[in-house]
Formats: structure tokens, C-alpha cells, sequence
């Protein structure tokens, strides 16, 4: 299969150009000022695979934005994969923040990309990702060497929950069906260190409310004899870590899978240098539970982080004000065996419990999700380490990741499949940030990898 470097090299011009038209396309799923830009954007995915050959490709409505499906069926004692991906991104604000604006995507170097990186919000997070498998789909079938057969299901909800796509796999279960799940939305530790993310974190997503006085008061009549719900927020959200940042929240550990000495001697062998770490973020220290590393930390250990806080007066100026209410986006990530629904009713009846009298408390459960591990002892595995290891000359190693893809332990659920992750992004891509970039390197490199996992998936299951 050398010929996927020359035909790599041959294409590689309309590959980037073709995954910049698609990041034109603003398809920011949170926001409803995009609706058209999304629905644009599933009928270029659409069009995108039926010229990579994909037989049958539709758009699949559901009460929110399409799911885009498509497959090439070649012989059904062959196995399936299924390949999942989201053309939705995340808002890109603040604008202002950007060295180039969001939806004109430009190729600049970095540092970390010196063969140059696309800018746009999404290169990484995923259509970059998504659309390697695309391009890889094409060179397999105009090359008559696809191995296996293929479905494709492209969402556009990723980034707001995936709860259509949720009832869409139940009811589908039949189309759907798979021997093995392959995305690429995660990703790895450097570009000479690949690595495959064996584990994703759940999420509980709560917003709360905490409301005062029935109306916004003069902070000097009314300062000192009335509780100012934005001093109560605050307080009781620092109440939610002890002095050691354990989560306080009565049960939250209850089910935490504590890792061995061994595994955890083993995933300290990963490269990592604090010292990069640090400088890469400009800070002088790291943060976080007593007792673990960093790496454990953002992978293997559960957290509460406030995402967002408001209330009272924020203009220009100064303004004497106590607020009527103030609020908080909050965000739990889990581990494996955390139950995502249970974490957010533990919350909600402790933060409750805390709020002093005089003020009132609601918790607003949002969306969630369950966490994932996947075992290395599987053909799948071995199929991408050894698809990795031949183009990247090097064993990968695996790693769990702290992000969270929600729909991965769904698919487990319902169409008892386990998913492989192939990430090609870096974590200074910056996704959900602004300046998200991807490099043309790792581009490129996902498409060469993805059709030596078809090859090695396909010899391994007939064996
Ligand atoms: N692709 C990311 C998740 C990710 C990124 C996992 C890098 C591992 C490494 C995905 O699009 C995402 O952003 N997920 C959300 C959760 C979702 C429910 C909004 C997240 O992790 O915050
Ligand atoms: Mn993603
Ligand atoms: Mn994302």
C-alpha cells in the first residue's frame, strides 16, 4: 500500500482545498442564527461522500439537525466498520481573540506544525478529522482496495449533546450494525509520539440559579442585611472543593474506578514534560487533586469546574447594585462506573442542601453522558496500533483522554460495539479555543493511517 503516499501526493492540493470549502461553512450547532449554515453544511457531507463513492448516502432528518449516512456495502461475510463523526462546531467567540477570522481558513506555521496548520474554528474539532476518513474512503474505493464494508454517520448535534443522534441509534439499530466503531475526534500526545485514546471521560452538565431579594436593591440601603446571591453562589461553589481539591459532594467518589499501582506505574510512562506543560499555558504551577499527576488528573480522576458565572452589574463602570439572582454553568467530568445521571442528582440534592437560608437555589440538569474504556486485548486495537506503526514507523501508545464523546458508550449500549479512537489533533490545536488550527501534516497522516486500519481490521477478523 505504498500507493496511498503517491496518490496522497498526487491529491494532496484539492485534499486541503476541499476541507476548506467545508470550513467556510459556519455550522455552529449552539447557535440558531447558524441554523441554515448547519443544514448547508450536512448537504456538502453529503456530497462529499457520495463522490468518495459511498453508495446510498442520505440525509436523515430527526427533530433536530440531519444525521448524514452513507455505506458501501461489498460483501456481507466481510466485517463493517462504522465510521462516526460530527460536521458541527463550537461557537467561535471571542472573535476578537482570533488572528484570522474563524470561517476564512489560512494555512500558518507553528511551533508545533513547521509544514503549516489550517486555522479555522473546526479544523480539529472535527471536520479536519472527519474528513480524513473521507478522503481515505475515496482512495480505497478509486483504487479498488477497500477491504471491508463501510458505513458512514456524520452528525450535526455533537457539540450541543447528541441527543437526536441518541434516539436515531436506538431506531436504527438494524442499519447501523457494525463489528467495530472508528472515530477520529480525539487527540495525540505529539506528532513523533502517536498514541490511541483508549478512555473518554463522562459529563454531567448542570446550570444553577441562586435568587435573593425579588428584586435588584441598592447595595447601600440594603448591603449587609440580605443575602446577595452572588456572595452565596460563590461561596457555595468554593464550598465544592476541600483543601486537598476533593469534590465535597457526599457519594461523588462512590463509584470511581481506582487504577492499580501497575496501571498507573505504566501510564506514567508516557512522555510528558511538566516543564512544556507550564510554558504552554504560561503558568507557574499546576493545579489540582492532591495525590495525582497531572496526567491523572485530566484522565483517570473526576472534577467539577465552573464553566461560566454571571449576575449583577458587568458594564461599563460602576454601579451600586445587590442582583436579584446569579448564576453558573458547571461542569463534571466522570470516570468509568460514575453513572452521569446519579453524579447529577448527588449534585443537585447537595447543592440544595448548602444554600443558606434567604436564598433560593435551582440546579438545571443540561446534558450528560457516560464515560468509556476500551480494552487493548481486541483485533480492533491491534488493527490501529499496527496501521499506526507502519506509518508512523512507531509502536502508538495508549492513552485515555479527559474529553468527553458522550454517544461512544451509547453505541456500546445499543449496537454492542466497541469503538477504536483514532485522534490525529494535538492538544495546542486549541479546539473549542480561538486560533483552533490543524496541522497539514497530521491531515495528511490520517488519511495514509486510515486505510492500513481497514487492511489489518480486515486480515485480523478472518483469522
Ligand atoms: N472532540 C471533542 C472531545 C474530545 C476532544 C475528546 C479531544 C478527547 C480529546 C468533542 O467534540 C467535545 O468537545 N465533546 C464535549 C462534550 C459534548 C457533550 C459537548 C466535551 O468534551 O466537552
Ligand atoms: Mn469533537
Ligand atoms: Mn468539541
Amino acid at each position: 500500500m505504498e500507493a496511498i503516499k503517491n496518490y496522497i501526493s498526487e491529491h494532496k492540493e484539492r485534499f486541503i482545498s476541499e476541507l476548506i470549502d467545508l470550513l467556510k461553512m459556519p455550522s455552529v450547532s449552539a447557535d440558531t442564527a447558524f441554523t441554515q449554515d448547519v443544514l448547508d453544511t450536512a448537504d456538502a457531507v453529503k456530497k462529499a461522500l457520495t463522490e468518495a463513492g459511498c453508495d446510498a448516502v442520505e440525509i436523515c432528518e430527526t427533530d433536530g439537525y440531519p444525521i448524514v449516512y452513507g455505506e458501501k456495502i461489498i460483501n456481507s461475510d466481510l466485517p463493517t466498520v462504522l465510521v462516526y463523526g460530527h460536521y458541527d462546531v463550537q461557537p467561535a467567540d471571542p472573535i476578537n481573540l482570533w488572528t484570522s477570522p474563524p470561517f476564512e481558513p489560512v494555512i500558518k506555521k507553528t511551533d508545533k506544525h513547521p509544514e503549516g496548520a489550517i486555522f479555522a474554528r473546526g479544523a480539529c474539532d472535527d471536520k479536519g478529522q472527519m474528513y480524513m476518513h473521507v478522503k481515505a474512503m475515496e482512495y480505497m474505493v478509486r483504487t479498488n482496495q477497500l477491504p471491508c464494508n463501510v458505513k458512514f454517520m456524520i452528525e450535526g448535534e455533537e457539540e450541543v449533546g447528541s441527543s437526536n443522534l441518541a434516539i436515531f441509534v436506538a431506531n436504527n439499530k438494524e442499519k447501523l450494525a457494525n463489528d467495530i466503531i472508528l472515530i477520529s475526534d480525539t487527540g495525540m500526545i505529539a506528532n513523533d509520539v502517536p498514541s490511541i485514546t483508549t478512555g473518554l471521560r463522562g459529563l454531567s452538565y448542570v446550570e444553577v440559579e441562586v435568587t435573593g431579594p425579588n428584586r435588584d436593591l441598592h447595595s447601600g440601603l440594603y448591603g449587609g442585611a440580605v443575602a446577595n446571591p452572588i456572595n452565596i453562589l460563590t461561596k457555595m461553589i468554593a464550598s465544592l472543593h476541600d483543601e486537598n481539591n476533593h469534590i465535597t459532594i457526599p457519594g461523588f467518589y462512590d463509584k470511581v474506578e481506582e487504577l492499580s499501582k501497575e496501571e498507573r506505574a505504566e501510564m506514567a510512562k508516557a512522555p510528558f514534560s511538566l516543564e512544556n506543560y507550564k510554558d504552554a499555558l504560561d503558568i507557574d504551577a499546576v493545579y489540582g487533586e492532591n495525590g495525582y499527576t497531572t496526567n491523572e488528573r485530566n484522565s483517570i480522576r473526576p472534577t467539577l469546574d465552573v464553566n461560566g458565572i454571571w449576575g449583577g452589574y458587568t458594564g461599563e463602570g460602576a454601579k451600586t447594585v445587590i442582583a436579584s439572582k446569579a448564576f453558573a454553568k458547571i461542569s463534571m467530568r466522570l470516570v468509568p462506573n460514575q453513572d452521569w445521571k446519579e453524579i447529577t442528582e448527588l449534585f443537585k440534592k447537595h447543592f440544595e442542601s448548602i444554600a443558606p437560608e434567604g436564598a433560593k437555589v435551582l440546579v438545571k440538569p443540561h446534558h450528560g453522558g457516560q464515560g468509556y474504556v476500551t480494552p487493548i486485548n481486541t483485533i480492533g486495537y491491534q488493527a490501529a496500533s499496527k496501521a499506526y506503526e507502519t506509518t508512523f514507523g512507531k509502536k502508538p501508545i495508549p492513552q485515555r483522554s479527559g474529553g468527553s464523546i458522550p454517544i461512544v458508550a451509547l453505541f456500546e449500549k445499543e449496537l454492542n460495539s466497541k469503538t477504536i479512537l483514532m485522534g490525529f489533533g494535538l492538544d495546542s490545536d486549541a479546539i473549542h479555543s480561538p486560533n483552533e488550527h490543524f496541522g497539514v501534516w497530521n491531515y495528511l497522516k490520517g488519511i495514509e493511517t486510515i486505510p492500513y486500519f481497514y487492511k489489518y481490521y480486515t486480515e485480523l477478523f478472518k483469522k
